[in-house]
């Protein structure tokens, strides 16, 4: 992999190789589950957008003057085709996509806490279609990787980059399991909403500060329970209907995971309630989203009758 070069010569290289190259005979095959999204992701590729603003909200790659209304029905058309969108807003040569997630909100909560990007290598585990790696793009980093198994997520990655044409981000079929291929690689990392998806909560923490250079800080993002007390909550089958959830910590037993996994500081410095304001079924996004997960007789409980979530935010530094 030509990004490689960007990463310190010490990585696990052959390793890396081997994975991916087994990674792309998988995801090469022609079957329809992956043909449904390489397809329109290839059509895209004739499409460079000569304006491209990552600044603000609304990530926006092209502009509706750079191409025929025609040519915008085909766009539109071939991105829908990454449906049901979760994170967002894009703007792609005029197509206004709205995202079941208002993710500019978790951006400009982390915004003012933001490590120095500047010339840093960077990674994004569960990077999702790279929303927060286009947002990171102003600062400069000189690399950022997305790990990201989704195959959906990971082509839509590809169609938008391929877009915009950011030579600094690349995407690929790796899980946050991988990152021991890459020992002390990694300036920064950004672990957002992934901790709660893994069964062996600390276990990845510990991932994380191995592949995180000596001095590097990573921000972590969960969603959590309130309370004040170091307590996880670890469902039966599911927590707000989403199946692949182990434990749910309070923001200070988050603190004490990371803190336990070897870091030597960690700054709880956001938490809030979520909303349907923040997480709500859109045209994008046409199935059930947060109203449908929680009590509809009382907001403070889950479907199942637990406490409905939080999410939390912290800093934490690696000596
Ligand atoms: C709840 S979403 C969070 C997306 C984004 N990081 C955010 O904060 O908005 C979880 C993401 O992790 C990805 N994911 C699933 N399994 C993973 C794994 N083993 N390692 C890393 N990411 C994973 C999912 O495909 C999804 O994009």
């Amino acid at each position: 992999m030509s990004y490689l070069r960007f990463l310190p010569a010490h990585i696990q290289e052959k390793e890396i190789n081997a994975l991916l190259k087994e990674r792309l005979r998988w995801v090469n095959q022609q079957k329809k589950g992956f043909l449904r999204y390489r397809l329109p992701c290839e059509f895209l590729q004739k499409y460079k957008a000569e304006r491209l603003d990552c600044s603000g909200d609304v990530v926006s790659i092209g502009s509706i003057s750079e191409c025929s209304s025609s040519a915008q029905a085909e766009i539109r058309q071939a991105l829908k085709a990454f449906m049901p969108w979760r994170k967002g807003p894009f703007s792609i040569f005029g197509v206004e996509i709205d995202a079941e997630w208002r993710s500019e909100r978790k951006w400009n909560r982390i915004k003012p806490q933001l490590p120095d990007l500047y010339d840093k290598v960077v990674a994004d585990i569960g990077c999702n279609n790279g929303y927060y790696m286009f947002r990171m793009t102003p600062h400069q980093p000189r690399f950022i990787l997305g790990f990201e198994p989704s195959v959906q997520h990971y082509y839509c990655f590809k169609a938008l980059n391929t877009m915009a044409g950011f030579d600094n981000l690349e995407t690929d079929l790796l899980g946050i399991e991988h990152l021991g291929l890459f020992p002390e690689t990694f300036d920064i990392i950004f672990l957002m909403g992934v901790i709660y998806h893994r069964s062996s909560p600390v276990d990845a923490l510990k991932d994380v500060f191995s592949a995180l250079k000596p001095g590097g800080s990573v921000i972590i993002e969960s969603q959590a329970i309130p309370g004040e007390e170091p307590i996880a909550l670890f469902p039966d089958r599911t927590y707000a209907k989403a199946p692949g959830t182990y434990f749910v910590p309070t923001g200070s037993c988050l603190k004490n995971w990371i803190l336990r996994a070897g870091f030597i500081s960690a700054d709880l410095f956001f938490s809030h309630p979520m909303s349907s304001d923040e997480q709500r079924r859109t045209d994008w996004m046409v199935f059930e989203s947060y109203d449908d997960f929680i009590d509809p007789d009382n907001p403070s409980l889950t479907i199942e009758g637990f406490p409905a979530p939080y999410r939390v935010f912290l800093k934490a530094i690696k000596k």
